[in-house]
């Protein structure tokens, strides 16, 4: 082989613009990522730790078009702990926002009829002066304002001749001859907002008015990793209020409601490390694939979060899910034909061949860490050269096979060590020398242990400070 290098240092290293582009050694996971994303099928991969499955995970995502919904959920005003669910694309967005009605005249409530402000609840009965809406109790004569699911405590404290408190008061008017009903409603604590006819048609043919809480929003990231730590941080959640989401008080369940990682990767990529350790959440990934859709509720029993429910919130995710080999039997069949049904399961590669091209991808890998870490120079050709021999090295100790190893994490790990050693010695640029530092001091401890004492049993008697008497019967132990 000649010297497959054409450059003085890593920094003159092309490298390529796209994440897919920069995996290395993985050419049928990169094959498949890109049928994976058109198709939107799902994938399994299977390998050790350190291999690019998280990376191939994220190329994935990083080549799928934009989220096309918006997914809300509203307050319904009949059944609050059943809240509307609204999914919107961007054209409907738009249409929404600009067939929006006009936000009414709005009226110092010192202009406003006594009997609407009265009703409103600004305006008390006993001694006709306004004060906020919310306040139960006149603050100028301490009479009681209102009555009727007033107050939080309302049920304790009834006011005798107080009126109910309403939440809009229609009236009507004559305009131009003929009469027309206006409708007004409190804006804030000094002003109310009058509706007339023409504003109020607009109100009827649009729900925009109904409080919104955006779940998955159109900017969101189209990957999503969950883990199986938490059933909530999967399928979603509605927080407790201890307040029980009194109307008053309390905060409103339609704005308790969280999205889970399910949710939160429909149309991207749901990315799960390690799948077996979803344990029993399993079975709820598996409803989600099928269904694609899957209800959020509140998932503790003992909170008021438990009675509020939205059904059908979409999840249609590409599940990328990792395991290692000898995990690969406690996937729960059911789901593991799931995606081999609907998608590919593949065993990513450990080594690739020795040859020029791959030596030079070696070389392009070297530059993508420098740039990506930031913080340490780039690599001379030398220090590039001494990484490829570690290659070498770790394909043959640790896979037993000739070639490059594609543990990628480990030989970066190695490289940025060998960083961290040219910046203390101030150098432009990570040598030689530092590589192979980096490779004496980045042994793992076993393999330094073996260096030190020889073996693992004159390891232990060292701590136990028996270091050089090697016993020979019992009498030597303790
Ligand atoms: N095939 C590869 N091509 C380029 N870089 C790689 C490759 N594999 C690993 N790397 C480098 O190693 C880092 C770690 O890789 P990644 O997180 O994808 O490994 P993994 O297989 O998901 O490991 P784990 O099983 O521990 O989660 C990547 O961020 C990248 O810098
Ligand atoms: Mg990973």
């Amino acid at each position: 082989m000649g010297n497959p290098f054409d450059f003085d240092d890593t920094s003159s290293v092309k490298v390529p613009s796209t994440l897919l582009e920069q995996v290395i050694g993985q050419e049928e996971a990169v094959r498949l990522a890109r049928v994976i994303a058109k198709q939107r099928r799902h994938l399994l991969l299977v390998g050790p730790p350190g291999t690019g499955k998280s990376m191939v995970a994220q190329a994935i995502s990083s080549i799928l078009p934009r989220p096309t919904q918006e997914v809300s959920v509203l307050h319904n005003p009949a059944k609050p702990e059943r809240p509307f669910l609204e999914v919107r694309t961007r054209p409907q967005i738009e249409e929404q926002v600009r067939g929006r009605p006009p936000a009414g005249l709005l009226m110092p409530i010192e202009q406003a009829p006594p009997f609407v402000t009265e009703r409103l609840g600004y305006r008390c009965h006993a001694c006709s002066r306004n004060s906020s809406p919310d306040a139960p109790l006149c603050p100028h004569c301490g009479a009681e304002k209102f009555r009727g699911g007033a107050g939080p405590f309302d049920d304790l404290v009834v006011g005798l001749g107080a009126p109910e408190r309403e939440e809009s008061v229609s009236t009507t008017r004559i305009m131009g001859g003929k009469e027309e009903l206006v409708v007004f409603e409190r804006f804030d604590d000094r002003c109310v907002r009058a509706l007339d006819q023409k504003e109020l048609s607009k109100l009827d043919h649009s729900d925009t008015q109904l409080p919104r809480n955006i779940l998955l929003n159109l900017e969101r990231p189209c990957f999503v990793q969950a883990t199986g730590a938490s059933e909530t941080e999967l399928l979603g959640d509605v927080r407790h209020d201890p307040y029980g989401g009194h109307y008053q008080i309390g905060t409103p369940p339609y704005s308790r409601v969280v999205a889970g990682g399910v949710h939160e990767a429909h149309e991207g990529v749901l990315f799960i490390d390690e799948l077996v350790s979803l344990g029993r959440l399993q079975r709820h990934l598996l409803t989600a694939m099928q269904e694609r859709k899957f209800p959020i509720t509140g998932r503790n029993a003992s909170s008021t979060g438990a009675s509020v429910r939205v059904d059908s919130v979409p999840c249609e995710f590409i599940l990328v899910a990792a395991v290692n080999t000898s995990d690969l039997r406690k996937i729960l069949p059911p789901l593991r034909s799931r995606i081999g049904g609907n998608g590919y399961e593949l065993l990513i590669n450990t080594t690739m061949p020795d040859t020029e091209a791959n030596v030079q991808k070696l070389a392009q890998f070297a530059a993508q860490e420098v740039r990506r870490d930031g913080r340490i120079p780039h690599a001379s050709r030398a220090a590039v050269e001494a990484l490829v021999g570690e290659a070498r090295r770790r394909a043959k100790s640790v896979d037993h096979a000739a070639g490059l190893t594609l543990r990628l994490r480990s030989l970066s790990g190695i490289l940025k060590m060998a960083g961290d050693w040219a910046v203390s010695d101030t150098a432009p640029l990570i040598e030689e020398k530092h590589v192979k530092l980096a490779i004496e001091r980045g042994k793992p401890v076993e393999e330094q242990i073996m260096g030190r004492y020889g073996s693992a049993y004159k390891a232990a008697m060292s701590d136990w400070g028996l270091s050089n008497r090697v016993p020979t019967d019992d009498k030597n132990i303790g």
